[in-house]
């Protein structure tokens, strides 16, 4: 059943052409956009469409999928080329093998069972096909920030609630970073994803190496976004694993 998530309060701020370079520079280190034409790529979680609309732009058949149904609506309003449906990453409604490749970014360690997510991803890839998950790196900066700030997620208090100075530093901040203008709202969604978001979830590059041995995956390199706190995984899927085995 669909019901209010947390990103359709906060939902994540559309991408900027910035951002969107940002994740062309980083995405591009391990995928080749000159070959995108034609190949059926699924974005998990796919928030207000940025990772789906490069993918797009680069000639991909882009399915989007986001268990918010604000963000859904944002994306299938914009991009209306993208094929944007509601649904779970932990049960994607999707046959086995369906996909040339599986990007989830940032999305995973936001989820319940961030394993189960990793598997469904798996399964939905042909064999062949890439997956491309990004999470939360274990013991960098902001895995320390985000449990040294569990008083800001205590007695059910939100973004909005912290003093409006640092709400305008943020915006601030993010205009100047962006180059283009940010409003109040923009600088308490990105708070609010930062440090509010009830689920956030830290893996150490050994323990993903581990799912994707365990899941038929070749693990072909991984690397960190600029501030180390993700790190991007770059598998291919060279196994049909029956479920058995999962
Ligand atoms: C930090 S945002 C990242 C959005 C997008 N991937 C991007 O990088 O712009 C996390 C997104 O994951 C989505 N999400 C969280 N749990 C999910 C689930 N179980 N199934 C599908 N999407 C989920 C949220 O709704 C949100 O849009």
């Amino acid at each position: 059943m669909m019901k209010t998530t947390f990103y359709d309060v906060y939902n994540y701020p559309d991408g900027s052409d910035k951002r969107k370079d940002y994740w062309r520079f980083h995405l591009g280190k391990h995928m080749d956009f000159s070959k995108l034409k034609g190949k059926k790529i699924l974005d998990v979680g796919c928030g207000q469409g940025t990772i789906s609309k490069i993918l797009s732009d680069a000639g991909a058949d882009v399915y989007a999928i986001d268990y918010s149904k604000v963000s859904v609506e944002h994306v299938k309003k914009t991009y209306p080329k993208i094929k944007t449906q509601w649904g779970d990453a932990l049960n994607l409604k999707f046959s086995d093998n369906f996909f040339d490749g599986v990007v989830s970014i940032g999305v995973l360690h936001h989820t319940t069972d961030t394993y189960k997510g990793f598997q469904e991803c798996v399964r939905v890839t042909k064999t062949g096909g890439i997956f491309l998950p990004m999470l939360y790196t274990k013991y960098h900066h902001y895995h320390f920030l985000y449990k040294l700030t569990w008083f800001l997620r205590k007695n059910g208090r939100k973004a909005e609630d912290i003093p409006r100075i640092f709400i305008k530093g943020i915006r601030k901040l993010t205009e100047w970073y962006y180059k283009e203008p940010r409003t109040d709202k923009d600088a308490v969604h990105l708070i609010a994803d930062q440090f509010f978001t009830p689920i956030a979830k830290f893996y150490s590059k050994r323990q993903v190496l581990k799912w994707g041995k365990e899941n038929g995956l070749m693990f072909l390199g991984s690397s960190m976004t600029f501030f180390g706190e993700h790190r991007i995984y770059n598998f291919k899927k060279v196994a049909e694993l029956g479920n058995d085995k999962k």
